[in-house]
């Protein structure tokens, strides 16, 4: 693969918590490629990196030293607000805890990214009650996410996730808090309408029963990318 197909790449990439003598590097020289067409998943131990990596990807949390480019932009030297306005048109989060306002209806809250754009709200709710539809929610877009199960509410955060079309979805965790087949049933949602040939996802996951939907397995330990596994299976379908 040529280097217009990476939607993500990092080369010796830092991160450091904290200052002076109680520094903590936590991302020890990431080297670290998502390709475009592709759902990349990223595991290893708790405390390896995960989170941080995703973090600094997503543009959360500025990176200490290397280099990071997404979606073919050099996103380590966007300014403040070029930063946020790339975030809001590029990216989607789906996080373990699904972080959805508990006043808002489960369309709301789906809407939330298309509001936050500016749309005004009638387009917005009926294109959210749209694709909670697709994710099978259709019955429940005006429940509150408190009378959602896990994996209900888990759906409503990829609407929100991939409502304004973002061409990268990162996801950290997002079956944790969900049982076996609600897992499967989240990463197949995911996989369908979150890759095609000019988007991409990549999930971090302890799980590994969900390993059969990434197309590409990156393994983490103590702040660098050890190995990268690819699924045959995927690719073959891809071919
Ligand atoms: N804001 C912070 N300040 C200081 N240290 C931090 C901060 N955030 C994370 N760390 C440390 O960085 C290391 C990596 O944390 P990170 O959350 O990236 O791990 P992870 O691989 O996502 O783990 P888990 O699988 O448990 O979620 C940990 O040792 C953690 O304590
Ligand atoms: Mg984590």
């Amino acid at each position: 693969m040529h280097t217009s197909d990476a939607a993500v790449t990092t080369r010796g990439l830092l991160k450091d918590f904290g200052t002076g003598d109680s520094t903590v590097r936590v991302l020890r020289g990431v080297d670290f490629e998502a390709n475009l067409g592709e759902m990349t998943l990223l595991v290893g131990p708790s405390g390896c990196g995960k989170t941080t990596l995703l973090s600094v990807v997503a543009g959360l949390l500025d990176k200490s030293g290397g280099d990071i480019s997404v979606l073919g932009m050099d996103t380590g030297t966007l300014s403040g607000s070029a930063a946020v306005t790339f975030r809001r048109k590029n990216l989607g989060f789906v996080f373990q805890q699904y972080n959805l306002l508990p006043a808002l209806t489960a369309a709301e809250n789906a809407a939330v990214p298309l509001l936050a754009a500016g749309m005004s709200r009638k387009p917005a709710i009926s294109k959210a009650k749209e694709l909670l539809e697709r994710l099978g929610l259709g019955a429940r877009s005006d429940a509150r996410p408190n009378q959602l199960s896990g994996g209900q509410q888990q759906r409503v955060a990829i609407a929100r996730a991939l409502i304004h079309e973002p061409r990268l979805v990162v996801c950290d965790e997002p079956t944790a808090a969900l049982d076996h087949e609600t897992g499967h049933t989240v990463m197949g949602l995911l996989r369908t309408a979150a890759v095609a040939p000019d988007r991409a996802v990549i999930v971090v996951t302890h799980d590994s029963r969900v390993f059969e939907f990434g197309d590409r397995i990156a393994h983490m330990d103590d702040g660098h990318i050890t190995h990268v596994v690819k699924n045959l299976e995927t690719q073959m379908e891809k071919n």
